[in-house]
């Protein structure tokens, strides 16, 4: 085990007692920013590292679609990965959501050729028509597919490979047909979401199956659900002490001092004004790309997350019909 770091909390009371933050982060331990479509893509990953400095060690990218007619390497798609973007924010691994072996290596070869060492399979994405396609994780219940997939990835690039999975699809044992596959090949490691995809998000994550895959699985494997507070990790540490590597989502998004307080660095809560203040300014700034309405659902989604980390009711945002009433409810209520 390494060091646990025992800094005094903003709790810490002079008179009486020393609170500190025995979060049991350790010198080994790593978090990694959940991959989230259209909220933990670059213009986040921008604003949260020159705010929240190192605090995160990796992101993985929302999902690049592997198309199955062609790949262009100057396709949009990419621009969340491309390199220079990227100087600015924390590192990031491409994540691919595909179920073409021979699309999904062109797509790697792209990636490759972007000068990434490693790229992430997305094998858990819930959403129906993806997981009929078996795509994400659709993917759980196609044990010869997968196999092709990595085997193809594995062969035919020179790139790591790492997957993101859930349980299962209806079933909590989908994930264990997979096992023989998985563990024949040399993946760099596992996420495990502890759900099947029918919870979506809802429920509690299986921690019992968590534990039980990560015994199975002979590759590292990181751990990804519901932490939404310094106690959620403290409580998964104690549970889990031989897990080193942690995805934070939701949690992040919700409330972006948590990586630090996890870690044991407190940024001045009033630097929140201003992150968010880049947040938005980084939303209208893509307006040159994108049309406004899909600006506005982005600005939406985002203020979802940010109000319920704020304690404030986020209707007024979800009700906003145009760019200029939910910019002026960022700059007036956030
Ligand atoms: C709006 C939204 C978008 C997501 N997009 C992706 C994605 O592109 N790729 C992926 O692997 N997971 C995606 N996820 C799942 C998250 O990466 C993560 O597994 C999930 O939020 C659970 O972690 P959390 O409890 O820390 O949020 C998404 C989740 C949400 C809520």
């Amino acid at each position: 085990m390494g060091i646990i770091r025992l800094i005094p909390t903003e709790n810490y009371n002079k008179e009486t007692t020393f609170v500190f933050n025995t979060s049991l982060f350790t010198s080994e331990d790593k978090l990694y920013l959940a991959p989230m479509q259209n909220l933990t893509s670059l213009f986040f990953r921008q604003a949260y590292e020159r705010f929240f400095p190192q605090t995160i060690d990796y992101a993985v990218s929302p999902f690049i679609s592997v198309c199955s007619n062609g790949v262009d390497a100057k396709s949009i798609k990419f621009d969340d990965v491309r390199p220079q973007a990227n100087l600015g924010a924390m590192p990031v691994i491409p994540q691919i959501l595909g179920n073409n072996p021979e699309q999904i290596v062109e797509t790697c070869k792209i990636i490759e050729q972007m000068g990434y060492r490693e790229v992430n399979l997305n094998m858990g994405c819930p959403k129906k028509d993806i997981v009929s396609r078996k795509r994400g994780s659709g993917l759980l219940r196609e044990k010869e597919l997968v196999e092709k997939i990595i085997d193809s990835i594995l062969n035919q690039t020179h790139l790591l490979l790492s997957l993101k999975v859930r349980l299962g699809v209806k079933e909590d044992k989908d994930l264990e047909t997979l096992l023989p596959v998985i563990n024949a090949y040399p993946i760099k490691n596992v996420t495990i979401h502890p759900r099947r995809a029918i919870d979506f998000y809802e429920g509690k994550a299986n921690e019992d199956l968590f534990e039980y895959y990560a015994k199975q699985i002979k590759h590292t494997i990181i751990y990804n659900g519901d932490i939404f507070t310094v106690e959620d990790f403290t409580r998964l540490k104690t549970r889990f002490p031989h897990i080193t590597n942690w995805m934070i989502g939701r949690g992040v998004v919700r409330n972006p001092f948590l990586a630090g307080e996890i870690r044991g660095i407190f940024f001045d809560k009033q630097i929140l004004k201003p992150y968010v203040m880049e947040l938005k300014q980084n939303f209208i700034s893509s307006l040159y790309r994108e049309n406004e309405t899909l600006v506005l659902n982005k600005m939406k989604e985002f203020s979802k997350y940010i109000c319920q980390g704020m304690n404030i009711d986020a209707t007024p945002f979800l009700h906003s019909t145009s760019l200029q009433e939910i910019t002026t409810l960022f700059e007036t209520c956030l």
